[in-house]
């Protein structure tokens, strides 16, 4: 009986040192908990007509949040040697490209595609990036940092020096309630980034003002529309609209628009795009991107090819090249010089670089 009851006391000592102990732990590295935790929810103002903007149910945007991740992207503590930050090939006033055929990373490194733009990338849902292989923003996030030719960092040195960084550690803490900067992780880290993509949006474009009825366009951007919506049976149908869809002016869909001859053989594309999941006809099928600022972005295709939209619409009109996936809705259109230039400004009317001025889109750093 004795010996049953000392047992008792042994287990229930030893579970209030286990508790003692746990609580020790972080009591004595509860660092960050004095900090106020309240974070402000963010809402995005999203533009009429446009889809629903899908928040993830464990990242609700907050404007502590959006902050960091502000931060995050401006600041080149995410390259190994802090010369290089996303900013570097996303540039606010390019629609968050760089003006480069291939982007270059730390060291000059030079990848082999152009930079995406980053307006209203919150809104796709079928896979970033060129090819589609990633399929959220917080995960996609962490790519570039790791990348060899872009920030080329370890993430455990990133996520070690935003632990010991005297701002950073406590932004964290306004942003995810943590109680200890050991908290700082990974998943924090592109939670923060993909919150900040989500706040930029644009859909004021004289385009969006004409399709809300305020504003007529020009007669040139007026055929340039009727074009490319196939609008008038008596013009030649320029069928843009099927891979280039309103609202986002892009379907985030996959496509070869005939860039290059490879007929049957699929061996011969170069960078093989979506065919990274190993189908055959999908080799060379590259993401069709929006539309909206393409004023902003050249140069132009997956890898820069084209310098100017006369180039692109020289490609649509007699440049199409032959290939057993080449989507049947490009062909060579064969319209005059003056309805190529009618398409080429009416893409000019989805211009809106309103975007610049959503308070926390540009750098804080400046
Ligand atoms: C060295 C230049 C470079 C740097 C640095 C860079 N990017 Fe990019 N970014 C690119 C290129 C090039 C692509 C297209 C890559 C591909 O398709 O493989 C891209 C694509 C993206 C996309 C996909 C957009 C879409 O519509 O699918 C996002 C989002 C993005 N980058 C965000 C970031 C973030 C966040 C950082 C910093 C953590 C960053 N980038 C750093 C060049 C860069
Ligand atoms: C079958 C789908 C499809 C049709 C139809 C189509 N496109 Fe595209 N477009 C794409 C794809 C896919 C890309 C990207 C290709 C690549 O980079 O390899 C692209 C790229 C572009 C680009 C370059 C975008 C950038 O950011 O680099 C422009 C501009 C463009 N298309 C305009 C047009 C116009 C104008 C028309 C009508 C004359 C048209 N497209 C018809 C699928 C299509």
């Amino acid at each position: 009986m004795i010996a049953y009851i000392k047992n008792i006391a042994l287990l229930s000592l030893s579970i209030i040192l286990l508790i003692a102990c746990e609580d020790d732990q972080i009591t004595a590295s509860r660092d960050l908990e004095g900090i106020a935790y309240e974070p402000v929810p963010y809402v995005v103002d999203v533009p009429l007509g446009f889809p629903m903007l899908e928040i993830p149910e464990d990242n609700p945007m907050t404007m502590e949040g959006v902050e960091l991740g502000r931060r995050l992207f401006y600041d080149p503590i995410l390259s190994a040697d802090s010369t290089v930050s996303c900013a570097s090939c996303h540039f606010p006033e390019l629609a968050f490209t760089d003006g480069l055929s291939h982007s270059t990373g730390i060291n000059g490194a030079e990848g082999t595609r152009s930079s995406m733009s980053l307006v209203n990338v919150g809104f796709y849902y079928s896979g970033l990036f060129w090819d589609g292989r990633v399929e959220t923003l917080e995960e996609q996030s962490l790519h570039p940092i790791v990348d060899p030719i872009e920030l080329g960092q370890d993430l455990d040195v990133l996520i070690e020096k935003l632990k010991a960084h005297d701002d950073y550690a406590p932004r964290f803490r306004k942003a995810f309630g943590i109680v200890d900067r050991s908290q700082i992780n990974r998943k924090l880290i592109g939670k923060a980034i993909a919150q900040w993509e989500r706040i930029i949006v644009s859909g004021n474009s004289r385009y969006d003002q004409f399709a809300r009825g305020e504003i007529g366009l020009t007669d040139e951007e007026q055929l340039g529309h009727s074009l490319f919506f196939d609008f008038d049976d008596d013009l030649k149908d320029a069928e843009c609209n099927h891979c280039h869809n309103i609202p986002l002016f892009t379907s985030n869909t996959f496509h070869n628009n005939g860039l290059d001859s490879v007929g049957n053989d699929y061996t011969i594309f170069k960078d093989i795009g979506l065919g990274i999941n190993g189908i055959a006809n999908d080799t060379g099928k590259f993401r069709a991107p929006t539309l909206r600022n393409i004023e902003l972005t050249a140069p132009y295709m997956h890898d820069g090819r084209f310098m100017t939209l006369d180039d692109v619409m020289q490609h649509y009109n007699t440049g199409v090249k032959s290939a057993r996936n080449k989507d049947p809705l490009v062909s060579n259109l064969n319209i005059s010089e003056s309805h190529q230039f009618a398409i080429t400004e009416f893409m000019k009317a989805l211009t809106d670089t309103s975007y610049l001025e959503i308070p926390q889109v540009l750098s804080p750093f400046e």
